[in-house]
């Protein structure tokens, strides 16, 4: 079977085993079926490079359905299977009147993956509206739950992608969403937007339409230009370093996250070192967003590492901050890129 229209990378790879998985309960069985042997979990393929192609089975999670499970006077819980495309839910949500994921509006890939990376945008995370998850065990089969808690949900990371990692499949997730909402417009640009539509009422649509705007301005449409969307976290460095840094460069952007630690954009120090919009060979960065690595068409993903390798090189010999990659490596070791 071949990945490539699986993966949002576009890379070109076989695996030779390829299981679709429609079902919890077909879940259960194949991972009873595959106990203690390794498999690729793949949701939407939205946040994943192959580096190599996977020489283990590749289960295709595709578990469909969205249903409202209990209605309290404001609050809504809403399960989904893992199978479902993201935007689907937010649109569900969004026709519904029900508030809480519209500022995550279009973030690519299935529900199941949402917790993986406690996935963000326009100053909202997953964890806001996460209630729990299902998720079978791949050892013995069974079925369990995990509460927001237990999720150890942090800025893109969660305990799947930490001590748990490979070790659960996740079949559905639940949602806790409101009805009477207090709109998040924190975030600047979509003030912008809503003003210059002369919005002074938004609704949770408008929010959602706002922020489509900018993420259409901004990111490169996977369908037509291969790419995983940030591929680096931003990082997150001591308030004295950011200090020393502000010195040699002024126009340096922070966001204080506490007294001691501020968040740096990771695409304003890949463009300082000149690679916004710089092509090598068949991969390169995105003209608009630097911290969106691209496919031209043809590159493997040996040359997308590379890139992302020599990237994270230059960051840190101008600035002397390591990049983390936010995407998930197929093939090798995530600590040994
Ligand atoms: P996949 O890529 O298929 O998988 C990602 C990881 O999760 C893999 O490790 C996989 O093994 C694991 N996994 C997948 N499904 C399951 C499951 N059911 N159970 C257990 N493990 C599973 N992310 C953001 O947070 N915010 C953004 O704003 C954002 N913007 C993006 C924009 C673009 C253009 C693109 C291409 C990506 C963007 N992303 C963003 C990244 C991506 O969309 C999210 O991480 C998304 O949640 C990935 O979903 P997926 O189904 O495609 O996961
Ligand atoms: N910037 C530059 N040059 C660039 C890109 C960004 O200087 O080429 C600077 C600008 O100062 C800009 C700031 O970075 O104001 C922030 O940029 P942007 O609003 O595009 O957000 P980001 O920090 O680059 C993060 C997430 C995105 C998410 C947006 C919006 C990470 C790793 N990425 O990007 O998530 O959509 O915020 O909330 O946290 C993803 O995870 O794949 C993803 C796209």
């Amino acid at each position: 079977m071949n990945l490539r229209n699986l993966n949002t990378f576009g890379i070109n790879v076989d695996v030779e085993e390829y299981l679709p998985i429609t079902s919890t309960e077909q879940l259960r069985v194949k991972a009873k079926e595959y106990a203690g042997k390794d498999v690729l979990i793949l949701g939407g393929g939205s946040n994943m490079l192959f580096v190599e192609k996977p020489k283990i089975p590749v289960f295709h999670i595709k578990i469909p359905g969205i249903r409202v499970i209990s209605e309290q006077r404001n609050t809504i819980y809403v399960e989904a299977g893992a199978g479902v495309v993201w935007h689907e839910l937010v649109q569900f949500a969004i026709n519904h009147g029900y508030g809480g994921i519209e500022n995550l509006s279009l973030i690519p890939g299935f529900c199941g993956a949402a917790p993986m990376q406690n996935i963000g945008a326009y100053g909202v995370e997953l964890t806001q509206v996460f209630d729990h998850l299902k998720a079978v065990n791949l050892k013995t089969g069974g079925i369990e739950i995990f509460g927001a808690e237990s999720c150890e949900f942090g800025y893109r990371s969660s305990i799947f992608k930490t001590k748990l990692k490979n070790q659960y499949a996740i079949s559905s997730i639940v949602l806790k969403l409101t009805k009477y909402h207090t709109l998040n417009i924190s975030y600047g640009s979509i003030k912008e937007i809503l003003e210059q539509q002369n919005i002074h009422k938004p609704t949770i649509a408008d929010v959602s339409k706002a922020v489509i705007k900018i993420r259409t301005s901004k990111l490169p449409d996977p369908a037509i230009t291969g790419n995983a969307g940030s591929f680096f976290k931003n990082p997150v460095v001591p308030f004295s370093v950011f200090e020393k840094l502000k010195i040699k460069y002024d126009n340096i952007p922070g966001y204080q996250l506490s007294e001691h630690e501020v968040k740096i954009p990771a695409g304003w120090l890949i463009e300082t070192c000149g690679w916004k919009g710089k092509r090598v060979g068949n991969t390169g960065t995105w003209p608009q967003q630097a911290l969106v690595i691209i496919n031209h068409g043809e590159a493997s993903g040996i040359e997308i590492l590379e890139t992302a390798r020599a990237i994270r090189d230059d960051v840190f010999n101008t600035f002397n901050i390591q990049l983390e990659p936010e995407v998930n490596l197929i093939g090798i070791n995530q600590d040994d890129f």
